[in-house]
């Protein structure tokens, strides 16, 4: 089977990485996590985009070249991924020759089709976003200026008046309009999925995929006074990183991207693919925005979110747990320490945390630190429904609803605190100390199904779960239910139950 290929946006490296670049990539590596666990093949990509006058001109304010530039700051976003325990299995930056190389071929390509012609653009361009804009579509700025008319930018435009390279977009109207309907998925979730049917309905103009005055970019295959536009440069990377790796790595499964960046992405991109004659992704899916503490975050503001600032104070997993418990993926939401610490010790020192040293603490009381090797006939806490559970869960992390999968774990965390209390074993132990340590057993069984569960979201914390309950990693979240007969159901040689840290120490 062909593995399943999951793509973050390639970012930007005119500025450090921060939460809103680890968001999407978390989000990723936890759909590949999951896929991962219970068996499939998965391909995760992510990476740098690096050409186009944005690079250029943060590149002049270092006093570095481009490349050199460039160098420093994909690096942080590679050490940043692995200092937040994301395992990509490929990173793309475009100035790679197999990025470029693709990038001349399908401009050629285009070009001998005569989906990409010449002509002359006349227009506004904003550097911040990388965008052309018309001279209908700005707004007004003082001193008859005309300024960039994303509501998050606002940005002074210049003015370009100059020969460029047109791609044929015009051209692709009905034939997206026809994909879309007949992949209900394709644009995903299904409330972005109007706003873009209107947009193309209203009539696609050509874009200009050219710049004539950057130098920093790809050049032109036969024209080299003239290099590549960056977002057509850049979508190409989803392709190139495929073809480079193995030829039937490509469609992509699903490409997550940010709410800002989705019309490049649903009808730019798989225009461009059709005029490639290539296959279009599974599904484009466009998440929502954090502002941080109720404002937008921005560089005069200077309250861009370092994530390992974050991870200092409350460690790695608690970050990307708070991440995708706290919003829907695809709304919009705030970031505040004060909502992080709520979350922290209410979620995870408490509800998580107490229910592992109450268990762990009976365990060493009633069962001496021993797992039996099986489960009994009596079933204290329906392993029947967590095992159902088990498949919603995985199921909702596949639709990229990674809240729900989230409430769904707590909620099964809060029903087993109450089921402590509600057994007692403490109580049971003082008539019958067999069944307390049954009850126990249980509880542990139990504990060891969240433990699978939380392992894409919160990898270490998972495996510490795990040594404490002596448990082995569970392989495929999703077969548990094949897991659920007693003899199964614990590991055969199972390992010790221990005292240990608290998983998740309090926050004051
Ligand atoms: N280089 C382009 C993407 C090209 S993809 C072929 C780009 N780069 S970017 O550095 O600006 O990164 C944009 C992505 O960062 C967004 O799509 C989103 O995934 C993420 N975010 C940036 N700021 C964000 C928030 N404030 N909140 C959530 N995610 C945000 O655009």
């Amino acid at each position: 089977m062909k593995p399943f290929y999951i793509t973050t946006p390639i970012y930007y490296i005119n500025a450090a990485p921060h939460i809103g670049h680890a968001y999407t990539t978390i989000a990723a590596d936890i759909l590949a996590r999951t896929l991962r666990l219970q068996g499939r093949q998965v391909h995760f990509l992510t990476g740098t985009d690096e050409h186009g006058l944005k690079i250029e001109k943060a590149a002049a304010e270092a006093k570095l070249s481009p490349k050199e530039y460039a160098d420093g700051i994909a690096s942080q976003f590679r050490d940043l991924w692995k200092a937040l325990d994301i395992q990509p299995d490929d990173f793309i930056r475009t100035t790679e020759p197999r990025h470029e190389e693709t990038v001349r071929s399908a401009f050629a390509a285009l070009l001998k089709s005569g989906d990409i012609y010449k002509g002359r653009y006349r227009g506004f361009y904003c550097v911040s976003d990388e965008t052309f804009w018309t001279e209908k579509e700005t707004l007004p700025g003082p001193g008859g200026a005309k300024l960039c008319p994303n509501p998050d930018c606002k940005r002074p435009l210049e003015r370009v008046e100059e020969e460029s390279y047109f791609f044929k977009l015009s051209r692709y109207g009905d034939r997206l309009l026809s994909h879309y309907d007949a992949h209900p998925e394709f644009l995903s979730p299904s409330s972005r999925a109007s706003e873009m049917k209107n947009f193309v309905k209203a009539g696609l103009q050509d874009i200009s995929v050219s710049r004539a005055k950057v130098k920093w970019g790809v050049p032109v295959p036969g024209d080299e006074s003239h290099t590549v536009y960056v977002w057509f440069d850049a979508l190409l990377n989803y392709l190139a990183a495929a073809d480079s790796k193995d030829a039937s790595l490509w469609p992509a499964d699903v490409h997550i991207v940010g709410k800002e960046i989705y019309r490049f992405h649903s009808v730019v991109w798989p225009a461009m693919l059709m005029a490639l004659g290539r296959k279009l992704p599974g599904k484009v899916f466009a998440h929502g925005w954090w502002t941080v503490e109720g404002e937008k975050m921005s560089k005069s503001k200077g309250n861009f979110v370092d994530p390992l600032a974050v991870t200092k104070d409350f460690g790695v997993d608690a970050f990307r747990f708070f991440l995708f418990r706290e919003m829907p993926f695809g709304q919009d939401g705030d970031f505040s320490i004060a909502s992080l610490k709520r979350r922290y010790n209410a979620d995870l020192a408490n509800d998580l945390g107490n229910l592992l040293n109450r268990a762990s603490d009976m365990a060493i009381r009633y069962l001496d630190g021993a797992i039996p090797e099986s489960l009994g006939e009596r079933d204290f806490i329906e392993r029947e429904k967590m095992a159902q559970l088990s498949s919603a869960i995985s199921n909702a992390i596949e639709g990229l609803d990674f809240s729900s999968a989230l409430a769904t774990i707590w909620s099964e965390i809060g029903r087993l605190n109450r089921l402590v209390n509600e057994r007692a074993p403490w109580e049971v132990a003082k008539t019958d100390r067999e069944k307390a340590g049954e009850i126990v057993a249980d509880i542990l069984w139990g504990l060891r199904v969240i433990g699978s569960w939380i392992e894409p979201f919160m990898p270490a914390a998972a495996a510490k779960l795990r040594s404490r309950i002596g448990s082995p990693r569970m392989p495929m979240l999703a077969k548990l239910g094949d897991q659920r007969r007693p003899q199964d159901a614990l590991p055969q040689s199972p390992g010790r139950v221990s005292k240990g840290e608290p998983l998740f120490p309090r926050k004051a």
